[in-house]
């Protein structure tokens, strides 16, 4: 942790050093500059800027035929996505003032997820971590390295909650926790935005997909949501507000219907909540299409329509679609959309160039030493290697087979063994793989220097079902002490539009798995993939597993690492992993029912809220993940048994390392309200801390709740605390920890 601040440290010095540029035009304040600018501008160049299509590099969605050169050479363009590389961002604004009647810069967006060219672990993995101050360091370390390459604007934070593994966009988000999230999230828009946007390497960031996306119906991407207004704002909603509160520049709307409605077409989302109740000062651009999405929802009846009811519900940039710039003049002149709603999607534009300091120059990002300098450099490597290890999580470690010693002979097999492909992830931006990831060999053999110690066979395919290559990883496996399996999903099998009802390891990895356990050796397996996994068969058969996600460019080192004890596994599982597919949606802060099941010593086992063929618990709770040390826990004292509507309560709890390894634990605080105007759910995560403990060590951990962290939305939808019992855990996990209670007084 401290390695991050010193990071930090330094990658915040250089914010200043962007600032002022000696080419900045000196302009008047936003306030004089906008309005004197508007008051020149037609409906026409006011409508272009509401504009955004797609260059041809990249591809993250679908075709539409619109030739983004002819539309900036018309001047009918405010911002470029997927365009990067300060060389052709350079051209396409250079193209773009010279066509530009008032001199109005391009804004260039991007998706820069994990990281840009240095790329991080998946966001899910990162969230893993449950450390802000990494994940900060990593969205700061991507704003640098895409500031650099000429991008002004990433479509990042994803922010969106999911309690659902077959949706393959959880990769792409924190899991499936609110307050998690909600800290995740804002650590991602500081880590972006930084404290001043006007420096030429921090970027705008944009908070989506508002909302709900990740409660898709059976998990199945772009799917119908049909939620209360209840969940939707307590479980759905804070992590979105919290970033509005930290400052993030702009949100993106989602491509679901929640309750009926298209959020892309939402005016209680968009203009009621977001720029309304929460005073969203920044703009709203639509995801992708999403306004020509609109007709086939059975929303809008044509592309006018479209257009009239997005607008009206508070989008201010179409993305990609064409919709605005074909329709927004004619539906003003036939009165269906107003001049002041036009003009104000323009200054929330114009405000968000003016903020990144485009007006003052509008090459600020287009340096191309910089490019070279910024981009791969040795720090970002460094802290993309230090969050890929915080991002670890240890699920099985039977008998401590890990860590491994480097005198044992260990057997490395399976498809991701050498891998430089799938290690980075889906949207990994610019992120180069082959030649550029290290792979997991690369890396054991920068740590195991005997060579005679170590061999690698994939043995297998993800999905290729070919056995050819089997034999020849048995053989070398039959030979080793230890054998470690490197397996999970293709990086394409989560992220957009990737869904899967299976969530089994893909393919005939198990079967590969079967015939390795017949070598009666220990096992370990190594996991690379989007979203949790079933893995009861592997718990039951594998003597240890270690949950590596998608890591990064310094993936192979990350993992050699963890294995041979160089780095402590630290991370806790973001999102529950249940015990088969039948089970999800499964979350740890569910509700109690009016028949909850106690387990198998329960006396009563019939008319109970379970399942007939399983447990109702997870495999692997959320916030779970061991050690190669021990924890204990003990010691839990509350300051006072009550607490009134003004008052605070401080817990604390000794953790101590009780094994053998420097490590570190995230400790976890979890509040029940017992009784409520409306049902509450059995725990909710309100607080967390990440403590480094030497081994031996012993600190105590103080949290303060507040009648703020009991708050929910009552019987009659006020956000409020009840007074009345409530329960308090403190542990390592979501399933386990010690309890006390206190009481809320009026
Ligand atoms: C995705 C967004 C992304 C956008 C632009 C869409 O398909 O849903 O998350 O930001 O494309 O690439």
């Amino acid at each position: 942790m401290k390695h991050n601040t010193a990071l930090l440290l330094l990658l915040a010095c250089s914010f200043s050093l962007y600032a002022q540029k000696s080419s900045d035009k000196k302009i008047k304040p936003r306030n004089e500059f906008i309005p004197e600018l508007m008051a020149k501008m037609t409906i026409d160049e006011k409508i272009s800027q509401l504009v955004q299509y797609t260059a041809d590099g990249t591809v993250t969605g679908p075709k539409t035929g619109i030739n983004y050169i002819e539309e900036i050479k018309k001047g009918n363009v405010g911002s470029i996505l997927n365009a990067t590389s300060v060389k052709y961002t350079r051209e396409l604004q250079e193209l773009n003032l010279k066509n530009s009647r008032l001199k109005i810069p391009l804004l260039f967006g991007y998706d820069v997820i994990h990281g840009y060219k240095t790329i991080f672990p998946i966001t899910l993995g990162e969230a893993a971590s449950w450390d802000l101050k990494a994940v900060e360091l990593s969205a700061r370390v991507a704003a640098e390295e895409a500031a650099a390459a000429g991008v002004h604007w990433t479509f990042a934070p994803m922010v969106d909650i999911s309690r659902d593994p077959r949706w393959g966009r959880v990769s792409e988000g924190s899991g499936e926790d609110t307050y998690l999230g909600s800290k995740m999230a804002v650590a991602r828009v500081r880590g972006f935005q930084g404290n001043d946007l006007m420096a030429a390497n921090t970027v705008l960031a944009c908070t989506k997909h508002f909302a709900a996306y990740g409660a898709a119906e059976a998990g199945r991407d772009y799917n119908t949501v049909d939620m209360s207004e209840r969940v939707l704002r307590e479980t759905y909603l804070p992590p979105f507000k919290a970033t509005v509160d930290a400052g993030v520049g702009t949100f993106m709307t989602s491509f679901n219907e929640i309750s009926g409605v298209p959020a892309t077409g939402s005016k209680f989302l968009l203009r009621d909540v977001l720029k309304g109740e929460w005073g969203f000062n920044g703009f709203v651009v639509t995801d992708y299409t999403a306004i020509n999405e609109l007709i086939p929802h059975g929303f809008a009846k044509d592309s006018a329509n479209a257009g009239e009811l997005a607008l009206r519900a508070g989008v201010d940039m179409d993305m990609v679609g064409g919709i605005f710039m074909k329709n927004l003049k004619k539906l003003l002149q036939e009165g269906k959309v107003t001049e002041a709603q036009i003009n104000d999607a323009c200054r929330r534009v114009l405000e968000a160039k003016y903020d990144l300091g485009l007006f003052h120059d509008p090459y600020r990002y287009n340096n191309e030493k910089r490019e070279k300098e910024v981009i791969y450099k040795k720090e970002h490597l460094e802290a993309a290697l230090d969050v890929a290890k915080k991002s670890m999580v240890l699920l099985k470690n039977d008998n401590n087979v890990l860590p491994l010693r480097k005198e044992q002979k260990v057997a490395f097999v399976g498809p991701l063994v050498n891998d430089e492909w799938n290690i980075i992830g889906s949207w990994a931006a610019s992120g180069d793989r082959y030649g550029y990831a290290v792979s997991v060999q690369e890396g054991v053999n920068k740590v195991v220097t005997d060579k005679g110690k170590v061999t690698f066979d994939k043995g297998v395919e993800i999905v290729d079902p070919r056995r050819d290559m089997m034999q020849a990883a048995l053989d070398n496996a039959r030979k080793a002490d230890v054998i470690v399996a490197v397996m999970g999903e293709f990086e394409n099998m989560s992220g957009e539009a990737a869904s899967r009802t299976s969530i089994d390891l893909p393919g005939i990895q198990k079967e590969f798995l079967a015939e390795l356990k017949k070598l009666n050796k220990p096992i370990v397996l190594v996991l690379m993939n989007g979203r949790p996994l079933t893995l009861n068969w592997e718990n039951e058969n594998m003597d240890a597993i270690l949950e590596a996600w998608f890591p990064g460019t310094m993936g192979g080192d990350a993992i050699a690492q963890t294995l041979y004890g160089m780095n402590v596994p630290s991370g806790k599982l973001p999102m529950t992993f249940p015990r088969n597919v039948g089970q999800v949606p499964i979350y740890y802060n569910h509700k109690n029912t009016g028949r909850p099941y106690l387990g198998p010593t329960d006396p009563e086992q019939k008319y109970k809220s379970r399942y007939i063929d399983v447990d109702n618990s997870p495999l692997f709770p959320f916030g779970y993940g061991l050690s190669y040390t021990t924890f204990s826990y003990s010691n839990l004292k509350l300051s006072s048994k009550t607490v009134n509507m003004n008052g605070s309560i401080k817990v604390s709890v000794d953790v101590a390392n009780t094994g053998n390894y420097d490590a570190a634990e995230v400790v976890q605080l979890y509040i029940q309200d017992n009784v409520g105007s409306v049902t509450r759910p059995v725990k909710e995560l309100k607080g967390f801390e990440k403590v480094m403990l030497k081994k031996g060590e012993k600190k105590t951990v103080e949290f303060t709740i507040t009648p703020e962290d009991l708050k929910f939305y009552n019987i009659d939808m006020q956000f409020t605390a009840e007074p009345g019992d409530f329960e308090v855990t403190v542990g390592g996990n979501s399933a386990s920890g010690l309890q006390d209670k206190f009481v809320l007084v009026k």
